[in-house]
C-alpha cells in the first residue's frame, strides 16, 4: 500500500470511529430542533412523538402544570397513587426529553415493580419513609430506606419499586429523561393482559388455580 493510500485508510478508520462513538450515548429522547413544540395531542397524523400545535396558538399556560397540587387518591389495591406529569398530561413537555411524576403512598402502600423502557429515573422523597429498590438484569438487588430529602436513581429499563415502610403517609417526586418514559407494571403486564394461562403456569410452575387467584386480585 502506498503511503498516501495508507494515510487515507487510517483517516477513514478514524472518521468511522468518530461517527460511531456517539451512538451508544443516544439513549434518551432526541434533542429538540426548535425552542418548543407544544404537543397537539389530537392531531390525526402519527409521528414519533407528537406534532406541534401552531406557535401562534401557544400561550403561557402551555408551559405550566398544576396537576401536582392535589394529593393522589390512595384508596386502591396498592394503596398508592401516581400522578403523571408527562407529555400526555402536560403537552408543553413534547420533545423536551423530560417529565415528572408525583407519587403518594398511604401507610403500607406500594408502587409495584415496574420498569420504564424509555428513561432512567431519579426521585426525591418529600415526606415519610420509603424502601426504594431495583433489580439488575443479572438479578442483583439494590435498595435503601429513604426519608425526606433523600434522592435515588433507577437506571433505564430496570425493574424497581417503592414501598412505604413508615407509620404515616409518604410522598415522592420522580423525574425522567423522556417526555413519555412509559411504565411496564410487572403484575399488570402479566396478570391483566391476555397472555395465555398456559404461559403463566409454565413460567411460574404453578397450576391454573393459582394463576386465576392472582388474576382475580386485579379485576375491578
Ligand atoms: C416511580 O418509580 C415512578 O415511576 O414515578
Ligand atoms: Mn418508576
Amino acid at each position: 500500500m502506498s503511503a498516501m493510500a495508507s494515510l487515507l485508510f487510517h483517516l477513514l478508520c478514524c472518521l468511522t470511529v468518530f461517527w460511531l462513538l456517539p451512538l451508544p450515548s443516544h439513549s434518551a429522547d432526541p434533542d429538540p430542533l426548535q425552542d418548543f413544540c407544544v404537543a397537539n395531542l389530537s392531531a390525526s397524523i402519527s409521528v414519533n412523538g407528537f406534532p406541534c400545535k401552531p406557535a401562534s396558538e401557544v400561550t403561557s399556560d402551555d408551559f405550566f402544570f398544576d396537576g401536582f397540587t392535589q394529593e393522589g387518591n390512595t384508596t386502591n389495591a396498592f394503596a398508592s397513587f401516581l400522578t403523571p406529569g408527562n407529555v400526555l398530561s402536560f403537552p408543553g413537555l413534547n420533545t423536551l426529553g423530560i417529565s415528572m411524576n408525583r407519587v403518594d403512598f398511604a401507610p403500607g402502600g406500594i408502587n409495584p415493580p415496574h420498569s420504564h423502557p424509555r428513561a432512567s429515573e431519579v426521585g426525591v422523597v418529600i415526606e415519610g419513609k420509603l424502601l426504594v429498590g431495583f433489580v439488575t438484569t443479572n438479578n442483583v438487588y439494590y435498595s435503601k430506606v429513604l426519608t425526606a430529602g433523600h434522592m435515588f436513581a433507577i437506571p433505564r429499563g430496570l425493574v424497581h419499586f417503592q414501598l412505604n415502610v413508615g407509620d404515616g403517609k409518604a410522598l415522592a417526586y420522580t423525574a425522567f429523561n423522556s417526555h413519555l418514559p412509559g411504565a411496564a407494571i410487572v403484575p399488570l403486564n402479566l396478570f391483566t393482559s391476555s397472555i395465555p394461562n398456559e404461559v403463566l403456569t409454565k413460567t411460574f410452575q404453578v397450576d391454573a388455580d393459582l394463576i386465576n387467584t392472582i388474576k382475580s386480585k386485579f379485576r375491578p
